[in-house]
């Protein structure tokens, strides 16, 4: 098996994804990551352990004896929620997420209030936490620093997992994890993934959770994937060449009307204006075909569903919110579960909550 103290930090990092993927699972051979940082690092197999550990951890917690035993399993874990970007879903449904299985947390949400406002590098500070907790949780603007810092710690003589909530405009993989958690709950009595046709509008240019859900879809069969966005806002290269070497069925299109009546799953993203190279850019482009509301509603098929990862400005028309087929409420809670299976998937708990009598 590899190991990230074999390999030289220069080497690891310019390997491909797919081939980073043994060096950040988990020694004990079962499969599930030890450092969680991109999608490539999840095929279907381990899609459907984790969504079955997500529902069976979902249903324990329904009983009082279940929930009291779940709170037993990581009760002598800590871990620490380092968000260097602000977050409201992946920064509470985490937090949750422990709590749902005992660990105890800790939290920095604003560098300013530790010691890296006296100019004590990030690297310093992660390793610093890695002193006191067991995990760490933690979103960054910065572009490849949560693998840095996992290949930094599985070297240091405390190494601890590290979770990636988000990484600049890059990858965002516990969002995609949820994503597909919600369209399997979704297609769970219709057939399932394979065969979907799912599009994606809106800012995909920067959204990190389109190009980690884009390839966990790429797992399954058949999937069509459709593209809609601005020109200038258009899915990246990298994300169109994986789906190129992959084989993917794919689309790159302007008119989201169009594309509505041919999807199984809306995707809408919002604009990441956090991102405009200067102040004011994104608000120069013409978004307004790019919003879905009760027309598109209208045209959207019986059992299709809309997805979003929130937080939404006026992509999706408040109208929509109480159609069955809107599942971006469900897709949060949905985050908490899946990210609780993860988390125990991570420490190894997963065959123990699969197996235990509630
Ligand atoms: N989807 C998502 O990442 O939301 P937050 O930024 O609120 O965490």
């Amino acid at each position: 098996m590899a190991k990230l103290t074999e390999i030289g930090w220069e080497e690891f990092s310019a390997l491909p994804l797919e081939a980073k993927r043994g060096y950040l699972t988990r020694a004990e051979g079962d499969g599930m990551p030890y450092h969680t940082l991109f999608a490539q690092q999840f095929d279907r197999e381990l899609l459907e352990r984790l969504c079955a550990l997500a529902n069976r951890i979902r249903f324990i917690n329904k009983s009082k004896e279940g929930a009291l035993y779940l709170k037993t399993v990581l009760a002598h874990r800590r871990a620490m929620l380092y968000f260097s970007q602000p977050s409201s879903r992946t920064f509470l449904s985490h937090l949750a997420a422990c709590q749902i299985l005992g660990i105890t947390t800790g939290s920095v949400r604003d560098a300013a209030t530790s010691s890296e406002f006296k100019g004590e590098t990030k690297e310093d500070s992660i390793r610093t936490f890695s002193s006191y907790f067991d995990m760490i949780i933690m979103r960054s603007p910065e572009q490849g620093l949560a693998e840095k810092m996992a290949w930094e710690l599985s070297n240091s003589d405390r190494p601890v997992p590290i979770l990636n909530a988000g990484s600049g405009k890059d990858q965002h993989p516990t969002q995609a994890l949820l994503d597909i958690y919600t369209l399997m709950r979704s297609f769970e009595t219709k057939g399932g993934i394979d065969g979907r046709t799912v599009v994606f509008c809106g800012d995909l240019l920067r959204g990190r959770t389109v190009r980690s859900l884009s390839y966990l879809l790429t797992n399954f069969r058949d999937v069509r994937q459709v593209f809609v966005a601005p020109q200038e806002l258009h899915v990246p290269e990298d994300v169109v060449e994986t789906l190129k070497s992959k084989g993917v069925d794919y689309a790159l299109v302007g008119d989201l009307r169009e594309a509505v009546k041919e999807a199984d799953a809306v995707y809408m993203t919002r604009i990441q204006d956090e991102w405009d190279s200067s102040k004011g850019a994104s608000a120069r482009i013409d978004t307004s075909r790019f919003k879905f509301g009760a027309e598109e509603l209208a045209l959207l098929k019986p059992d299709g569903v809309i997805l979003h990862p929130l937080p939404r400005r006026d992509e999706i028309a408040t109208c929509c919110d109480h159609d069955p087929r809107a599942m971006y409420w469900r897709q949060m809670r949905n985050g908490m579960w899946i990210r609780a299976a993860l988390i125990a998937a991570t420490f190894g708990h997963e065959r123990a909550i699969m197996d235990c009598g509630y």
